[in-house]
């Protein structure tokens, strides 16, 4: 870890938390206010928070009382001290990388549990694990059966493929992050939802992307303004997840999508197209099959200019890490010329029970819709009872309900709830400008009691948050929460 860059006095930190000392509150209440600053990004990550004897001395509060609001901080993973540099401000996702989160429970992730099926089919793949010797040690584009089966599965959606037109990757993020790191050149314009899935974001970030941004909602695209964003800044790449999005769960319709591949194709962009989440629908009424059916000839390249990218970890399970990326055999070439700098190919055992499973996908994917169905509901009804003034959507499939909250707070609730054991994700994460105060995504992925012990404690958390007086308290730009979300 670097060595801080900042320090804070006592003095601006007394004045940034309204004065520690003009009022007897807890520690506890102490602790709430730095642990808000330093979630909300007005205490950076590193900063060096004044000692406690110089902030008891300058608080007129006890010793006793700064060193528990300092104990609470760390335990909630805001702070780490070490004797003889003092201490520093953290968050809790970055506290200690080789420790695991430790939350009673989980709203961070929209991570379904393993579908009912896989063990069997797993038990029955390990007779033939034996015959992987037969594979290459690695492989840059994925063994020819699964990809095999990956293409077969596109054509009988309607969308003729051949098997050289897949390269299996590590998951889908890896999926994302390949494409990201081959199409897009320091400096490249590139497009996303907001709010949109934040680790893909983070991808074309890296990659030097300049990042524009078109709105979504549960309600769905605003299809003028991304038409006239892509025709405006002519993005390289734009990345899209057309089919229960992620977070907002809408789904875009088959003529929005022929006009935006219209759109894209005029202005030579890229779309990116990110299927992790197509194969989970509830009861949407439609399907219109990949949304790469909508391409045409592109100028310059001659290819469809459409690029889908697949996971099995939503529909199936995370743990198989197997992904994969359809694309034109000529992106497909770059593709492989640009993977060995990270990564030399995906295991060739998760590659033979993939292969499987895919072919069975249909099936399997029945008792991810069931669970899918029921948790809805359940999460639906706790938060009707115990949070009536949120609006809560009631999306047609996917992982999570994105959820508008009655006044701006969302990373400030975050915060508390971080505190108090809850693993939670604000809004302003899955936008690139840290706005979305007022939104909250909350997947319905836990068991049902558990969702019903999450939405009490959020409850309880927003109550404590009364009067709004912490409304907004994150809306400052690159206010960045704490943990992955996936
Ligand atoms: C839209 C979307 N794409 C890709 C991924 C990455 O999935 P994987 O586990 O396959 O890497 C996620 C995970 O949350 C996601 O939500």
């Amino acid at each position: 870890m670097s060595a801080p860059t900042t320090r804070l006095s006592a003095r601006q930190l007394l004045s940034m938390t309204g004065g520690l000392g003009a009022e007897r509150v807890a520690y506890t209440e102490l602790a709430g206010r730095i642990r808000l600053l330093i979630a909300d990004g007005r205490i950076p990550v590193d900063t060096q928070l004044p000692s406690e004897r110089e902030l008891a001395v300058l608080s007129g509060r006890s010793r006793t009382t700064i060193a528990a609001t300092y104990q609470a901080l760390r335990d909630s993973g805001h702070l780490v001290s070490r004797q003889g540099s003092g201490s520093r401000a953290i968050l809790p996702h970055l506290r200690d990388v080789s420790r695991r989160p430790n939350h009673a429970v989980n709203f961070a992730g929209s991570i379904p549990p393993p579908v009912a099926g896989l063990r069997e089919l797993i038990a029955e793949t390990t007779a033939e694990l034996p015959d992987i010797t037969t594979f290459p040690g690695f492989d840059l584009l994925g063994n020819d059966g699964l990809r095999q089966a990956i293409a077969d599965r596109y054509t009988a959606r309607g969308l003729p493929t051949v098997r050289n037109q897949i390269i299996v990757t590590t998951g889908g993020q890896h999926a994302i992050a390949l494409t990201a790191q081959t199409l897009v050149a320091r400096s490249d314009v590139a497009l996303v939802e907001s709010p949109t899935y934040p680790h893909a974001y983070e991808a074309y970030q890296r990659a030097g992307a300049r990042m524009v941004a078109s709105p979504v909602t549960t309600a769905g695209w605003d299809i003028p303004h991304l038409i006239a964003t892509i025709q405006r800044s002519r993005p390289v790449v734009a990345y899209l997840i057309p089919d229960f999005h992620n977070p907002t769960g809408a789904s875009m319709g088959p003529e929005d999508r022929a006009r935006v591949a219209a759109a894209a194709r005029a202005a030579g962009t890229t779309l990116v197209i990110d299927e992790a989440t197509v194969d989970l629908s509830i009861d949407r009424a439609w399907d219109d099959g990949p949304f790469a059916r909508h391409a045409t000839g592109h100028p310059g390249t001659g290819g469809s200019g459409i690029i889908t990218l697949g996971s099995l970890s939503k529909s199936i399970w995370s743990g198989l890490r197997v992904g994969w990326i359809r694309a034109d055999e000529a992106v497909i070439r770059r593709l492989v010329q640009a993977r060995p700098a990270g990564d030399l190919g995906t295991p060739p055992i998760e590659q033979l029970i993939a292969e499987r499973v895919v072919r069975e996908l249909d099936e399997l994917v029945l008792d991810r819709q069931r669970m899918l169905r029921e948790h809805r509901f359940a999460l639906h009804e706790a938060l009707r009872r115990r949070l009536p003034r949120w609006t809560m959507p009631w999306p047609d499939g996917g992982l999570s309900m994105w959820v508008q909250l009655d006044r701006p707070g969302s990373s400030a609730l975050t915060s508390i709830c971080q505190a108090r054991g809850m693993s939670l994700i604000a809004g302003p994460k899955f936008s690139i400008d840290g706005s979305l105060e007022r939104f909250l995504r909350i997947p319905f992925t836990s068991r049902v009691e558990d969702l019903d012990a999450g939405v009490a404690m959020l409850a309880e958390a927003w109550e404590s948050l009364s009067g709004g007086r912490a409304a907004g308290s994150g809306a400052a730009a690159g206010v960045r929460q704490p943990a992955s979300a996936l």
